[in-house]
């Protein structure tokens, strides 16, 4: 287990250069299997999410070789059909392999995923939509064990507009060569993006991209491909809101604005100043942020839940009264327990966090329980009066590319201490 250490009540100042979106590269990494051949991708974020993802494709028989950001992946000799337990429990997207696994062999066996604890996280959508386009679920008590041996085209209907769900079925269409319609689809800027791979390497064609209708047909001879990550939006915002969080200035390259417009009017709204350019943006942060009476979390292009846990420590030494609300995962409010320890005024009731802003927050020792929770308690250290230490903080790196380096480079004082 590891700690980091803030020193709080400094100022960030500074240009830092934005990862590669974590939850754009780890469907990409799955979908490389659906390709017998070479993919190369630039940009990829160096994260443990992305280490297990290579562990994974190299268990199935893959070859994976990294010169910097760059990861060459082939994907010609594949000799395993299953992902043990102790590969796939570490993260949410192991669940991915399952339809490029299908699509690729017609028959796949995985256990089901681990993740994040910010709730059950079922994969219940993901398997009936699976279901819809024929594949068959063997009996298996631990185990997700599946055949398909006549891939059917047709409608899938999804009731919510689950990303993951929407990732599963447009690698499973890969082997379908009927025409499938997917409705209810997520819009995410991820989905966007594994949509524009599986295009480019010849995987699908398609129709309807970023919007909540895909259209597609698979079955056809894929190409060796290069494909760059665009900048992770979830980063960027974490770090746009340490500007905010200590009155700093901080520009960030190497990322879209258009990714993140509710995100930009969020913090507009708090009293940040926001530009924006070709693949930049520039945060000035407030002497005091402005509250927010109100701010909820839904499906894209709605405000993302990924930074709720950043926006909700801006809320707490916000002038005056906020209130937000978690719509997409039914546990994901457990930070406000942390942030009360450092000095936050801060009422769970439900799926609503009611704050009342202090000053400013004092340090204290917390334990983040998620990726987003770890990395907004460290920006919740960067405002806090004196010493905070988040433990836990490996959670962290499983999403943010040299976190602490990256707070460094804009003048945090950060310590890591394994
Ligand atoms: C992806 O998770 C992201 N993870 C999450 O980011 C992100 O918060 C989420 O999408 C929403 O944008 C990756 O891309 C690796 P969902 P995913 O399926 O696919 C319910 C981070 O911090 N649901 O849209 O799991 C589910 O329980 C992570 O980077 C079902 O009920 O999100 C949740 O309440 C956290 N049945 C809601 O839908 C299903 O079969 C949203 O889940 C699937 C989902």
């Amino acid at each position: 287990m590891s700690d980091i250490c803030i020193e709080g009540g400094i100022r960030l100042k500074g240009e830092i250069e934005i990862q590669g979106s974590k939850n754009a590269v780890l469907p990409i990494l799955a979908a490389s299997v659906l390709h017998p051949g070479i993919t190369v991708l630039e940009s990829v974020p160096l994260i443990r999410d992305v280490w297990a993802s290579v562990e994974i494709i190299e268990f199935l028989g893959g070859k994976v070789s990294v010169t910097g950001d760059q990861m060459e992946i082939d994907t010609r000799f594949l000799t395993s059909k299953e992902i043990p337990k102790r590969l796939g429990e570490r993260m949410r997207s192991s669940v991915l392999f399952l339809g490029a696994m299908l699509a690729r062999f017609g028959e796949a066996a995985l256990y089901r995923p681990g993740g994040c604890a910010i709730g059950s996280r079922p994969v219940d959508l993901h398997l009936q939509g699976l279901e819809s386009l024929g594949v068959k679920f063997l009996p298996d008590d631990s185990r997700i064990h599946a055949q398909i041996s006549r891939w059917q085209g047709g409608e899938v209907h999804l009731t919510y507009p689950s990303v993951g769900a929407t990732e599963q079925l447009l690698l499973a269409a890969a082997g379908n060569g009927e025409i499938i319609r997917i409705y209810g689809a997520a819009r995410e800027p991820e989905i966007v993006t594994l949509c524009e791979f599986l295009v480019q390497t010849g995987i699908l064609q398609m129709e309807g991209i970023g919007t909540g209708t895909l259209v597609m047909c698979g079955g056809r001879e894929s190409r060796d491909s290069c494909f760059r990550i665009p900048g992770d939006r979830i980063a960027a915002g974490t770090y746009l809101a340490a500007a905010a969080l200590t009155r700093g200035e901080v520009q960030l390259h190497q990322i879209s604005a258009s990714h993140m417009i509710s995100t930009l009017k969020a913090f507009q709204k708090m009293g940040c100043s926001v530009g924006t350019g070709d693949q930049w943006i520039l945060l000035k942060g407030p002497s005091r942020l402005k509250n927010l009476p109100f701010l909820a979390t839904n499906p894209f292009p709605e405000f993302p839940t990924d930074m709720q846990s950043a926006f909700l420590v801006m809320m707490t030494v916000a002038d005056g009264h906020s209130v937000m609300e978690e719509n997409v995962f039914e546990d994901r409010l457990a930070m406000a327990e942390s942030l009360r320890d450092m000095g936050a005024d801060v009422q769970v009731q439900g799926r609503r966090v009611f704050c009342r802003g202090v000053s400013r927050l004092r340090g204290a020792k917390v334990s983040g329980t998620d990726l987003r929770c770890g990395a907004a308690l460290v920006l919740a250290g960067l405002n806090a009066e004196g010493q905070t230490i988040v433990k836990n903080y490996e959670h962290v790196l499983r999403g943010y590319e040299g976190f602490d380096q990256q707070l460094r480079e804009l003048g945090a004082s950060v310590t890591c201490f394994v």
